[in-house]
């Protein structure tokens, strides 16, 4: 199993260049899975609902038949971040949301991110969907997504690991460092793979500038970083990976970090 991470460069509510920028990304890449970061097809700095939803898209998008044709092509498994709007009884519902597309249309999964950072407080609804994981019958794995500042909260990746996942996928806009503490904690404590794509650049709106620190990441189940990812430059990076490893959860051979779990005093 192989997996690309894109670490690239989100232009500001330009959603054409967005477009065309992840269309060639995937249309270069020939591995098992693809992913990239959060809110890839707009940009991170959102000020209010008002400039989210001039941006955001529904996942009937054209945009997403477009992925999923690659997809389908390309036998290839696409995540990327993106605001998203539904409209449910008149009410317009707007969300930092990841997309999981799968060679098998059937699969398609939409994440909605569950703990909102910042000022997506002003911009965002709550996401809804809670953390699932997907199985993919045709490659035999099972993939969880979480969105950048769930990282702070272990439930989320314990949560996906308890679901069965082989690996979690994190599209991530960070703008800390605080992360690359604990990141490789929610792979070892959990025994499971974990992607980290983030984005690099600035976005300054009045006196403002948030930076993302790049450097993104990819965990092997005792944590360890496999990639070496700039804090400045768009990059790409492919990483072979043994998908299966993260189904064995035993510490020596008398121990098994899920069956030793007392639950009963959590
Ligand atoms: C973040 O959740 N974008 C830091």
């Amino acid at each position: 199993m192989n997996i690309t991470i894109i670490q690239n460069e989100p232009k500001l509510f330009n959603q054409k260049f967005n477009f065309e920028s992840i269309l060639s990304s995937v249309e270069h890449s020939s591995s098992d899975i693809i992913v990239f970061p959060e809110l890839s097809t707009s940009g991170y700095f959102f000020q209010n609902r008002n400039e989210v939803a001039e941006n955001a898209i529904s996942k009937e998008n054209a945009f997403f038949d477009k992925l999923q044709t690659l997809s389908t092509s390309k036998n290839q498994t696409i995540c990327l971040g993106f605001p998203e709007f539904e409209i449910v009884n008149g009410i317009t519902k707007l969300y930092n949301s990841a997309a999981l597309i799968f060679p098998n249309p059937q699969l398609k999964y939409i994440y909605r991110k569950t703990h909102l950072f910042y000022k997506e407080r002003y911009c965002f609804d709550e996401g809804d969907t809670g953390f699932n994981v997907i199985y993919d019958k045709d490659k035999n794995i099972n993939i969880g997504l979480m969105i950048c500042y769930d990282w702070r909260f272990p439930e989320a990746a314990r949560t996906l690991a308890l679901k069965g996942a082989d690996i979690i996928l994190c599209p991530s806009n960070l703008v800390t460092e605080l992360w690359t503490k604990v990141m490789p904690a929610r792979a070892i404590e959990n025994k499971v793979f974990l992607a980290l794509a983030n984005r690099v650049g600035s976005e300054t709106i009045d006196t403002e500038t948030l930076t993302f620190n790049g450097k993104s990441a990819f965990y092997d189940t005792n944590g360890n970083v496999l990639t070496s990812f700039s804090d400045e430059k768009t990059e790409v990076q492919e990483i072979e990976f043994n998908h299966l490893k993260s189904r064995n959860k035993k510490f020596n051979s008398i121990n098994d970090i899920f069956e030793d779990r007392r639950v009963n005093w959590y």
